[in-house]
């Protein structure tokens, strides 16, 4: 299954969901829509990398501009507050007019909401798979819910050392007082011992296929 996925992943958008059935009576709208703009699965395919790159990083430009803003001005431990409440509204400002869900998923998640569910711990285990032998993963995109939408999913990774303050090692990076809020926030905090260039986790955004076509 690995060798699969990382085939997947690294073809980009040629392997993904090519063999997977649709079932036709169920999506006749999306069929429909599709003769009528006259695009095909590999387009759909192709605009699902396009969009997800596109909120993916714009969420990621709203988080970390947000997070930098909040330690220069409350400081690690304001911001790690911060945070805590402010992560997922960002989220959902992105993605929330388009009907698209947009979420992170790791498997050493701070927040237990993050755990991957099973589709997602497939293409994350792929990744992890690549960062243990030095092969790049890239974003993907493959058909979910009978091929009614589209799971797109990107690396996370710690670009530097902003991330350490809240992930990196225990007292090295981690200050004490910063360590000990974390852990009364999340007593089963997993996302700490990170250095720069690690896969944090990944973005998680789920595009139904008619708000894709909309867009071709
Ligand atoms: C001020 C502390 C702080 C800093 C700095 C920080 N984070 Fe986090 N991070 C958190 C908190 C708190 C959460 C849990 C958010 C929540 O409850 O939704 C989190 C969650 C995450 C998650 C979601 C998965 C999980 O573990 O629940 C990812 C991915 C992530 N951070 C990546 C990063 C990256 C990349 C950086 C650097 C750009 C960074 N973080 C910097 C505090 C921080």
């Amino acid at each position: 299954m690995k060798y699969f996925l990382l085939f997947g992943l690294s073809m980009g958008l040629v392997a993904c969901g090519s063999g997977e059935k649709i079932d036709r009576s169920v999506f006749e709208e999306v069929n429909q829509s599709m003769e009528v703009k006259k695009v095909n699965e590999a387009e759909i395919l192709n605009k699902g990398i396009e969009w997800g790159n596109e909120l993916s990083q714009k969420a990621q430009e709203q988080l970390i501009g947000q997070l930098t803003k909040a330690i220069s001005e409350k400081g690690t431990l304001g911001a790690l507050e911060y945070c805590n409440i402010q992560a997922l509204p960002i989220l959902e400002e992105v993605s929330s007019p388009k009907n698209v869900t947009i979420r992170r998923a790791s498997n050493d998640y701070r927040n237990p909401k993050d755990k991957p569910t099973e589709e997602e711990q497939m293409i994350l285990e792929a990744y992890e798979y690549n960062e243990e032998n030095n092969i790049e993963s890239k974003a993907n995109v493959q058909e979910i819910n009978n091929g009614e939408a589209l799971l797109y999913t990107s690396p996370i990774k710690i670009p530097g050392k902003l991330c350490l303050q809240c992930h990196g090692n225990i007292e090295e990076d981690i200050d004490s007082a910063t360590w000990d809020k974390i852990q009364s926030l999340y007593p089963d905090d997993q996302a700490t011992g990170h250095e720069i260039g690690d896969l944090r986790g990944m973005w998680s955004i789920i595009i139904p296929k008619k708000e894709l076509i909309k867009k071709l």
